[in-house]
């Protein structure tokens, strides 16, 4: 598969604002503990990089549904692939997930997260395609509100490719 990848977001940019949204996490949780949720697989390096920042006790956990098939359009359908390991009764919970698109992924889990009384509750994303939400929800924070465009790197794929690409990158 040849596919040219041009850089939307470098890995200096990326991390000098994920390093700022670190520490508003320290600012906004002080003196609390917090259960981080990553997304599987597209949140790993992002929550790692965020996680290696903040000072705030942190323990994680991994959830991991499929709403895209191998390719660029969506299917429709959400899988729920791997449950979460540890109870989140009582627990300050963040789910973290690389790119919020239609928005049906975030919404079915905050659903099904929802039932599992955590304390609090909050979604932040990386990145975020506004333009293309089909259900009314918004990410508590983001990283980057990026055009219309699909996106590879720094955890997000092509066909399960190009996750490891330090930076962000869009797919022509
Ligand atoms: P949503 O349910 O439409 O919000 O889709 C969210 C999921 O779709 C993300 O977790 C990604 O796995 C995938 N996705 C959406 N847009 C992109 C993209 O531009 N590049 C790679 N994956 C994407
Ligand atoms: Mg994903």
């Amino acid at each position: 598969m040849e596919v040219k990848i041009n850089t939307l977001i470098d890995q200096e940019t990326l991390e000098k604002r994920i390093r700022e949204m670190a520490e508003e996490l320290d600012r906004i949780y002080a003196g609390k503990e917090l259960r981080m949720i990553g997304i599987l697989k597209g949140s790993v390096y992002f929550l790692c990089e965020l996680t290696r920042h903040m000072k705030t006790p942190v323990t994680l956990d991994f959830i991991s549904v499929s709403s895209y098939g191998n390719g660029m359009a969506p299917e429709g359908e959400i899988r729920f692939t791997k449950d979460l390991d540890e109870s989140v009764e009582g627990q300050e919970v963040i789910l973290i997930e690389d790119i919020m698109d239609t928005g049906r992924t975030l919404s079915y889990l905050m659903e099904v997260m929802k039932k599992k009384n955590p304390a609090s509750l909050r979604v932040i994303t990386l990145l975020d395609k506004p333009s293309r939400r089909v259900v009314d929800i918004e990410p508590w924070m983001t990283g980057f509100t990026i055009p219309d465009k699909f996106v590879v790197g720094y955890g997000l794929d092509y066909a399960q490719q190009y996750r490891n690409l330090p930076y962000i990158g869009t797919v022509e």
